[in-house]
């Protein structure tokens, strides 16, 4: 009797509950919401909070997910259509777990974070996620899409399955394999795609048979040319740079004087400033400019100074895993010519510093050939010229001669140095040249090209 009881009371419950579950899941809708997601640093991506900030203009409400940490653009934060919800960080007890087994927990618990979080919110009609990581990003966005008859918009920033094979250090791995049938397979599922870069567009389509639409990145707003005086005062604050005789210092600095009438000027004989911001990891060999720079300094010692080159302070930006490895080697260097500083910098310094900056060079090497470093999108946003590594589809961005310089390796990276440096004063021609350049072909028009080619896909 009481079973026979317990069975009914069971199934009325179930099945009032099936109907409401899915009258939430599917048809509590408001109108035009659009889920942004990223696996990662929400304020560290600032390409998906372009993406959240265009389909504000274009009237949705957006709910941006993704992990806490650095402090989104000010436009995004105070932006009501923009809601941020921080995703549950993955504990730090799995990384004490030996590294497949970490792996395997890692995805567990984002699946269902994520999961959760696309199933509890106002139903969206479209939700753009950021690949990689494509596990369990993919597949969980679209068992949760299908279930809420929204569409899936997947933004290819990369191939997961390649950066794997970077980090396995074997394209041949098993886990490599896997990772590359499960992305296309389960990729080329999602409703639409756009993607960085033509090179990574044409992938997709020869090898995938997805198509896809290029937006090419830009610079955010901070990232601009300064003037004279914004320069000197900025060298003024930061330590490392000031005058070393104390009596000057209120108006001196390394690099800049203040001239009597108000304005500021580049000292005689200045350093050059050359700026690299690395993440200090594999893909980013550091090796090679720390090779330049040494066989730089051994150049223009002062028994083989003919070809007259100016100091070099070299300013690297950035945090990442070989970062202590790195200061440590670079603090035993006791160069004459070239000083090497690693500061921290802050989320408003480091604008400027590049906007302060005669060179940049980005180590960047593309573990697919496919995407471009945001770096240097970056720098030309202030008309800083860059020395890249050369790769597949680095021409994309870095128009050879004009915006800057290839290299394979360190001789070339130094070299460069030579050509571009030789003569220098107070300025070097050919890099004032390249910023005038720069200036004439600004980069990176989004919101143009997000209206042509991306607000379809959202209608
Ligand atoms: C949010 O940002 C978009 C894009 O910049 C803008 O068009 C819109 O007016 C902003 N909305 C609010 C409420 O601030």
């Amino acid at each position: 009797m009481i079973p026979c009881l317990m069975l009914i009371a069971g199934t009325t419950i179930i099945s009032l509950i099936i109907p409401i579950l899915i009258y939430f899941l599917r048809f509590r809708t408001s109108k035009n919401v659009a889920y942004v997601i990223v696996l990662g640093d929400v304020g560290r991506s600032p390409r998906m909070q372009y993406h959240a900030l265009s389909l504000a203009q274009k009237g949705f409400q957006v709910l941006f997910f993704g992990f806490a940490g650095s402090t989104p653009h000010r436009d995004v934060l105070y932006n009501k259509s923009i809601q941020l919800v921080h995703l549950l960080p993955t504990p730090e007890v799995f990384k004490k777990l030996p590294s497949s087994l970490s792996f395997v927990a890692k995805v567990i618990w984002q699946s269902l974070v994520l999961f959760t979080c696309l199933t509890f919110y106002r139903r969206p009609s479209h939700v753009l996620i950021q690949n990689p990581p494509a596990i369990p990003t993919i597949l969980v966005s679209l068992i949760a899409c299908r279930l809420r008859g929204s569409r899936l918009i997947i933004d290819w920033h990369n191939y997961g399955y390649s950066i794997m094979a970077l980090t396995l250090k074997n394209p041949q791995h098993p886990l490599v394999r896997v990772y590359k049938w499960y992305e296309r397979k389960i990729g080329c599922l999602a409703d639409s795609h756009t993607c960085v870069t033509d090179a990574m567009k044409e992938d997709l389509m020869q090898n995938w048979q997805i198509r896809a639409v290029t937006v090419h990145d830009k610079p955010a707003s901070i990232f601009k040319r300064l003037t004279m005086l914004e320069k000197h005062t900025f060298f003024q604050s930061f330590d490392p740079f000031r005058s070393p005789s104390p009596s000057s210092s209120f108006s001196h600095n390394i690099f800049t004087k203040m001239r009597p009438d108000g304005d500021a000027e580049f000292s005689e004989g200045r350093p050059v400033l050359i700026i690299s911001s690395t993440s200090w990891t594999p893909d980013e060999d550091f090796n090679v400019l720390l090779e330049a720079l040494e066989a730089y300094e051994a150049l223009s010692s002062p028994s083989s100074s003919s070809l007259s080159l100016p100091p070099i302070v070299c300013v690297v930006t950035g945090k990442g895993p070989l970062k202590s490895h790195y200061t440590k080697l670079i603090s035993e260097i006791n160069w004459v010519k070239v000083k090497i500083v690693t500061p921290w910098l802050s989320a408003e310094d480091y604008p400027t510093m590049l906007g302060c900056g005669d060179l940049g060079v980005c180590l960047h090497y593309s573990s697919s050939g496919l995407d471009l470093p945001m770096k240097v999108v970056d720098m030309f946003g202030c008309h800083l010229p860059v020395c890249a590594v050369r790769y597949k589809c680095i021409n994309e961005l870095v128009v050879e001669g004009k915006s800057g310089w290839l290299f394979d390796d360190s001789k070339q990276l130094c070299q460069l140095f030579l050509d571009l440096l030789k003569g220098f004063t107070t300025k070097s021609r050919r890099l004032e040249e390249s910023r005038d350049w720069l200036r004439d072909h600004p980069i990176g028009d989004w919101d143009s090209n997000w209206k042509r080619n991306v607000d379809q896909l959202f209608n």
